[in-house]
């Protein structure tokens, strides 16, 4: 639904030169919540603006609903029609809500229709009906000052869909929201997702708001994409940065003479009872050191830290037992052991743009090279994952 290809944006001015996007190729499909997630300053916003146009790419393309709208536009009146004709079919909502104080809710809503030239009565009607759908009918006639946050986010997403768009774009819409609002609203673009099988694509800063909406997630940091792919693929990819990010597991690692291993139980695997068939086939005393549940993306996810006693050669088989269960096996760096895939540390030479949604698992064994130069531990997590 929404593609870009090696996008670029440098921010030009007299002494200095900025480049806010560093060759961005992300793939959303139809239907999808995509996450983008970065720090301040890794170019998320320029990449939501560029992919309404709102901001001309310095090179590379963007494709929404089969138009390269890279193609269109231009100067002159009429050779910006096509661009926004286009751009009507992509609903954007904000930050900060960008609402008009004089209007009401109504006529905050009824803006877009008018610029789209719909006339008096079938605008009034839209925008009632729009306003029904965020839950805000009772509000029309309400000036933005007289809402809370979160309504004031509803009429940005009544207003943001009603050109009928099938993509909406979100720039931190839920950052300037309590935790309780935040749910709220991501609730409804869920549901606006499921009924009107709407793509969406939303940018933040938090952790938590892609762990509970999106299908897919891209991690961005100095203009490029770091990694990407459909939730539940990166919480099966080991040394995935965002997985561990969305899903940290706890304990302490790394006990001379012991082997400290990673689970992530996911899928059919969930409610296995893996770690007892462990100590009863293989007769090895499994300590437990950390666990979490979570749900992520809709589905239960489960994380442990286990040790067992001896060297990760005495374990090979036990290891490798796990990994038959379906379970996502792995290693965080312990003594005596190069590790698997420490997230590297920022600061560290960027890996090379990722592309598409097998970059994940690509990055898997890479992870463990720029991390500790664990290539052998590093490489089989990665099929461990894949298979
Ligand atoms: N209009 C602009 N002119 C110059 N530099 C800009 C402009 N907009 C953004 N930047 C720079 O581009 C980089 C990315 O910014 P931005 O896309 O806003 O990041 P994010 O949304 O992830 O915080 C930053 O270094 C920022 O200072
Ligand atoms: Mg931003």
């Amino acid at each position: 639904m929404i593609t870009t290809t090696d996008l670029t944006k440098v921010y030009r001015s007299r002494d200095r030169e900025v480049t806010a996007l560093d060759g961005v190729s992300l793939h959303v499909r139809p239907g999808e919540v995509f996450g983008v997630i970065g720090r301040s300053g890794a170019g998320k916003s320029t990449l939501i603006r560029c992919l309404n146009l709102l901001e001309r790419p310095t090179s590379g393309t963007v494709t929404v609903d089969g138009v390269d709208l890279t193609a269109l536009g231009g100067r002159g009146h009429r050779a910006r029609r096509p661009l926004r004709q286009a751009r009507a079919r992509i609903g954007m909502i904000f930050q900060h809500f960008n609402l008009l104080s004089s209007r009401t809710v109504k006529g905050n809503v009824e803006l877009p229709l008018e610029i789209l030239g719909l006339g008096r009565r079938e605008r009034s009607r839209k925008a009632l009906e729009l306003l029904d759908l965020v839950g805000l009918a009772d509000k029309a006639k309400a000036y933005p000052a007289q809402l809370s946050g979160g309504q004031k986010q509803r009429v940005g997403i009544a207003r943001a869909l009603a050109g009928d768009p099938k993509v909406l774009l979100s720039d931190e819409a839920t950052s300037a929201l309590d935790p309780e609002t935040t749910r709220s609203v991501l609730g409804l673009l869920r549901d606006l997702n499921r009924q009107l099988g709407l793509t969406i694509l939303l940018i933040t800063h938090e952790m938590d708001v892609v762990k509970t909406v999106c299908d897919s997630a891209a991690l961005m940091a100095e203009g490029r994409i770091v990694e990407s792919g459909a939730v539940s693929e990166l919480l099966a990819t080991p040394g995935s940065r965002l997985a561990h990010e969305l899903f940290p597991v706890g304990g302490p690692q790394g006990a001379a003479g012991r082997t400290t291993v990673d689970l992530t139980f996911h899928g059919a695997t969930a409610g296995d009872p893996v770690v007892s068939r462990l100590a009863r086939t293989h007769g090895i005393d499994v300590s437990i050191v950390g666990a979490a549940l979570d749900t992520v993306g809709g589905h239960q996810v489960g994380r442990m830290r286990i040790e067992l006693p001896g060297t990760f050669e005495d374990n090979v088989l036990a290891i490798g037992f796990l990994r038959e269960q379906g379970l996502t096996v792995e290693l965080p760096a312990q003594a005596g052991l190069p590790g698997q895939g420490a997230p590297p540390p920022d600061g560290a030479p960027p890996p090379p743009p990722a592309s598409g949604r097998t970059a994940a698992a690509g990055r898997a064994g890479e992870a463990g090279e720029a991390g500790e130069g664990a290539e052998t531990v590093g490489a089989e997590g990665a099929e461990g994952g894949a298979a």
